[in-house]
C-alpha cells in the first residue's frame, strides 16, 4: 500500500509572494485560502508553505520569533486547512527547528544573562586569543560567530546573525521543540518540510572546518555530526505517533549515501535530493545522469525527489532556457518531473513560467544572502557596479517575485504596491490568459497533472526502462498492469524512434509533434499507453 505522499504532486508556496488577500503588497492566508480553487484545479495533492510564523522577517519567516503565533502579515490561517483539505489538499508548513530569531523571547532570556537558565539553548563560546573560537563560516558569507560584548562570548549562527542556533545536545530545546510540533499537527498540519535538518549538531571539539584547493569552507565539523540520525529517529517517530503525517527533510548535501541515510522507514520520508534540482545550466547528461543515479540508490523506502526550482535557486525556465527555448524546455521539464520516478515539487509561478527578478539597484533588493554579497564586494573593493552583478548572483529574489495572476496593474497580485519587484518579462505570463490559451505552459501542466493521477504507471510505477539517446531521454514505467512509455527529445536534432516504442500504444500526450514516426522530432515530447508487444 502507497502512502499518500508518494503518489502526491507538492507545489511550493512562497507565503509573502503568493496571494495578497488583504491588499498590503504581502502574501496573506486571505489570499492563499481565495486560491485554494486554483491549486485543486491545477491539480497538486500538497502544499508546502514556506515559515508563516511569527518573525522579524530577516531572513523572509527563516527567522522564527514565536512558533505558536502567525505573522502579523499572513492574518489568521482560520479555516485555511479545513478549506484545503475539503478540496483533498494536503497542507505542510516549513518549520525552522535549526535555529530562532535572535527576537524569540527564549534568545532574548540567553542573552539576558551567562547564568540565566535558557542560556544553554543556544551556542556559547569564549574568544580564543580576541577572535572567534574557529574559523566556521556562515552560509550567508562572514563568520558564523557574534560577539555580544555583555558576556564577552560569542554565539553561533549557521545564516545569519539574527538566525541563532538552537543547541540540540540541550535536551530541554528538543522537549519545546516537540510540544510545538504536537501543536500544529493537532491543527490539522499534514506534515513538516524541515528546514537545513542536518545542521542540528555541531561537533563538540569546535575544531576548525578545513578549506579545499579554491579555499572555499568545507563543512566539516558543522553538519551531519555524530549522534544526527538519533535525532531524526526521534524526530520521525515523535511525528508518526500522528497518523498520516509526512517529514520532508532539507538535507544540504552533494552526497547520495548521507541523503540516504537520512531518508527511509523511521527516518524522514522524503529528503529532497539537490543534485538534479540545481543542475546550474542546461545540461541533458547531467540530467539523466542524476535520474540514473536516484534509481540506483534508492531503495523501497527512499524516494527520489524531481524538481527544478525553489526559493532558493534560480528560475529553471531562466536557468535552463536558451533564446527562444524557454517555453519548449519549461514543457519538456514539466514532463520529466511529472512522470519520472520519484515525488515532484512544483514551485510556484513555475507553472506560468514566470522568469528570474534581476535588480537594477540594489536598493530593491530583499533578500539577505544578496545583500550580504553586495556588503561583502564593497568591502573587498569592488565597484557598485561589480557588487551588484556579484549581489544578482547571489540573491534569492530571483525566484522570489509576486505571482502573476492577471495582466492588470501588479499582475493582480495586490492593488497596493508589492513588497518585491516583478521581472522585466511578464507579457503574457500570467495565470489569467495562459488559462484561456489552449498551449500556454499553464495548461500543459494541467494536462500532465491529470494524466498523472490518471495512470497508475506514472504516480507511482518503477521503471522497466531509463534510457537516453542524444538528447533524448526516454523511459517506461509500470505499475498495475499498465505500461506508460516517455520520450522527451530534449535536442535539436531528430533522434530515432526506440524499438520499444514501436508497439501497438495509446498517445496520452504529444508536444511538437502529433503522431509517431520513426524519428522524434527536436523538441518533441510523447507520452503513451504501451498496449501490446512489440511490432
Ligand atoms: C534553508 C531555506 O530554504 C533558506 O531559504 C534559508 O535561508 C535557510 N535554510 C536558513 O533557514
Amino acid at each position: 500500500m502507497k502512502r499518500w505522499w508518494e503518489k502526491a504532486v507538492f507545489y511550493e508556496v512562497y507565503m509573502p509572494s503568493f496571494a495578497d488577500g488583504n491588499k498590503d503588497g504581502i502574501g496573506d492566508f486571505k489570499g492563499l485560502t481565495e486560491k485554494l480553487d486554483y491549486f485543486m484545479n491545477l491539480g497538486v495533492d500538497c502544499l508546502w508553505l514556506t515559515p508563516f510564523y511569527s518573525s522579524p522577517k530577516v531572513d523572509n519567516g527563516y527567522d522564527i520569533s514565536d512558533y505558536y503565533q502567525i505573522d502579523h502579515d499572513y492574518g489568521t490561517m482560520a479555516d485555511f486547512i479545513e478549506e484545503a483539505h475539503k478540496r483533498k489538499i494536503k497542507v505542510i508548513a516549513d518549520l525552522v527547528l535549526n535555529h530562532t530569531s535572535s527576537e524569540h523571547a527564549w534568545f532574548k532570556e540567553a542573552i539576558s544573562n551567562p547564568n540565566h537558565p535558557k542560556r544553554d539553548w543556544y551556542i556559547w563560546k569564549d574568544p580564543i586569543n580576541g577572535e572567534p573560537p574557529n574559523n566556521w563560516e556562515s552560509f550567508f558569507g562572514g563568520s558564523a560567530w557574534e560577539f555580544d560584548k555583555k558576556s564577552g562570548q560569542y554565539y553561533y549562527h549557521a545564516f545569519a546573525k539574527e538566525q541563532v542556533d538552537l543547541n540540540w545536545a540541550n535536551p530541554e530545546v528538543k522537549q519545546a521543540m516537540f510540544e510545538m510540533m504536537a501543536f500544529w499537527l493537532d491543527k490539522g498540519i499534514d506534515g513538516f518540510r524541515l528546514d537545513v535538518i542536518n545542521f542540528l549538531k555541531v561537533n563538540n571539539t569546535f575544531e576548525h572546518n578545513p578549506v579545499d584547493e579554491n579555499n572555499q569552507q568545507i563543512h566539516q565539523y558543522d553538519k551531519d555530526q555524530v549522534g544526527i540520525l538519533e535525532v531524526m529517529e526521534e524526530i520521525s517517530s515523535f511525528v508518526h505517533q500522528f497518523p498520516d503525517k509526512v517529514l520532508v527533510g532539507e538535507v544540504g548535501s552533494e552526497e547520495v549515501d548521507v541523503l540516504s541515510a537520512y531518508s527511509g522507514k523511521n527516518k524522514l520520508d522524503i529528503v529532497f535530493n539537490f543534485n538534479l534540482g540545481s543542475i546550474p545550466a542546461f545540461d541533458v547528461d547531467a540530467i539523466f545522469e542524476q535520474l540514473t543515479k536516484m534509481e540506483e540508490i534508492h531503495t523501497e523506502d527512499q524516494l527520489p525527489t524531481l524538481f527544478f526550482s525553489s526559493h532558493d535557486m534560480p528560475r529553471h525556465i531562466s536557468r535552463f532556457g536558451e533564446e527562444g527555448l524557454e517555453e519548449e524546455r519549461a514543457k519538456l521539464l514539466a514532463t520529466l518531473i511529472l512522470t519520472a520516478k520519484g515525488v515532484p515539487f512544483l514551485y510556484y509561478g513555475d507553472e506560468i513560467g514566470m522568469r528570474d527578478l534581476i535588480h537594477d539597484d540594489i536598493v530593491f533588493m530583499k533578500d539577505i544572502q544578496g545583500v550580504t554579497a553586495f556588503e561583502l564586494a564593497i568591502q573587498a573593493g569592488k565597484t557598485e557596479e561589480e557588487a551588484l552583478t556579484i549581489a544578482n548572483e547571489k540573491s534569492r529574489d530571483k525566484a522570489r517575485s509576486p505571482m502573476q495572476w492577471d495582466e492588470s496593474e501588479n499582475s493582480g497580485f495586490s492593488t497596493a504596491e508589492p513588497w518585491i519587484s516583478f521581472p522585466t518579462k511578464r507579457e503574457g505570463i500570467n495565470v489569467r490568459q495562459q488559462l484561456a490559451q489552449s498551449d500556454s505552459i499553464l495548461s500543459y501542466y494541467k494536462k500532465l497533472l491529470e494524466l498523472r493521477r490518471n495512470h497508475p504507471a506514472l504516480h507511482h510505477g518503477d521503471y522497466q526502462l531509463l534510457e537516453k539517446n542524444g538528447d533524448m531521454i526516454y523511459f517506461i514505467k509500470a505499475a498495475e498492469g499498465e505500461r506508460v512509455m516517455v520520450l522527451l527529445n530534449f535536442g535539436r536534432e531528430k533522434v530515432l524512434l526506440p524499438p520499444e516504442a514501436r508497439v501497438e500504444a495509446d498517445i496520452l500526450l504529444s508536444y511538437k509533434q502529433e503522431k509517431l514516426a520513426a524519428t522524434i522530432e527536436p523538441g518533441a515530447a510523447f507520452i503513451l499507453c504501451l498496449k501490446g508487444d512489440k511490432r
